[in-house]
């Protein structure tokens, strides 16, 4: 491994870009390696195994294009895959995600939190043991937000539609007297300036990626790999979807600028891609 190699980064789609956007926040330096598995997305209605292959191939590709350390930018993924991934590659060190159930606990005042995840994520029992562990008597509520990650796939974060699925989801858990939401979900950061339009002083939103970003910085610390150069690092986005609206997404959301390429399924294998073109 060496300071040299990117950072690898995988999601459905174009979720786990919230937390790229972080990590290059916190630390630019870094080269990162990204992919969004547009051919699968969503993963949050497929079975956890289905979630896990996909991921054990896309782990293969990333670390066979360099990547120094993996981080599942996908709450679906860890919860399907995060302890297999663990097992089969036991040198590789990887970051997974888990709806942050414990600092909500801390802050709710009402003793009611809501959390909006995939149903993917409910099911895993990854969410079950972080209930068991952290909840500590609080009442947890849950929501899927339906259709919300397609939305944001077409880099919409703020249109009628996406305000009408957020009001549907949130209402019933103010409703129901949830005052603090957690973000279990790579997608729905890029909606916190809605859902913070929509639901005002009423609930407090727990937005886990800048914590993911500092883990990150971490555990490059503890490999002794982080970036010692001093321009600002390469970035490379792939899709296994079409090349096009990948790109155009990448602009809506306000990506930084990258080579832009696609990798394509055949047989559950990821065939190895070359060069890269400007986004
Ligand atoms: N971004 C994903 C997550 O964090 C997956 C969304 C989906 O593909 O359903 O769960």
């Amino acid at each position: 491994m060496s300071t040299k190699q990117p950072i690898g980064l995988f999601d459905s789609g174009v979720g786990g870009l919230s937390i790229l956007k972080e990590i290059h926040t916190l630390l630019p330096a870094e080269d990162m390696l990204y992919f969004a598995d547009q051919a699968h997305v969503p993963y949050g209605s497929r079975s956890l195994e289905d979630v896990r292959m996909f991921s054990e191939e896309i782990t293969r590709f990333l670390l066979a294009h360099g990547a120094k350390i993996i981080v599942l930018a996908c709450n679906t993924a860890s919860a399907a895959s995060l302890h297999y991934l663990r097992a089969v590659f036991p040198d590789v060190r990887f970051i997974g995600m888990e709806p942050a159930i414990k600092p909500a606990a801390q802050r709710t005042k009402s003793g009611i939190v809501g959390v909006l995840a995939t149903p993917a994520t409910f099911q895993g029992e990854l969410f079950a043991s972080v209930v068991d562990r952290f909840a500590d008597g609080v009442q947890v509520l849950q929501s899927t937000l339906p259709g919300l990650v397609e939305r944001v796939e077409k880099g919409d974060v703020d249109s009628p539609q996406v305000e009408q699925i957020l009001n549907r989801g949130l209402e019933p858990l103010i409703e129901r007297g949830a005052d603090t939401l957690v973000l279990g979900c790579t997608h729905f950061p890029f909606v916190l300036p809605m859902i913070e339009a929509l639901s005002g002083e009423r609930i407090e939103v727990i937005d886990p990626s800048p914590a993911i970003a500092r883990r990150t910085q971490q555990v490059l610390r503890e490999e002794q790999v982080r970036s010692s150069i001093e321009e600002t690092g390469k970035i490379r986005y792939l899709t296994s979807g079409d090349l096009e609206p990948f790109k155009r997404t990448l602009e809506r959301l306000a990506m930084p600028a990258g080579d832009v390429d696609q990798a394509i399924w055949k047989d559950l294998h990821l065939a190895p891609v070359a060069g890269g073109s400007q986004g």
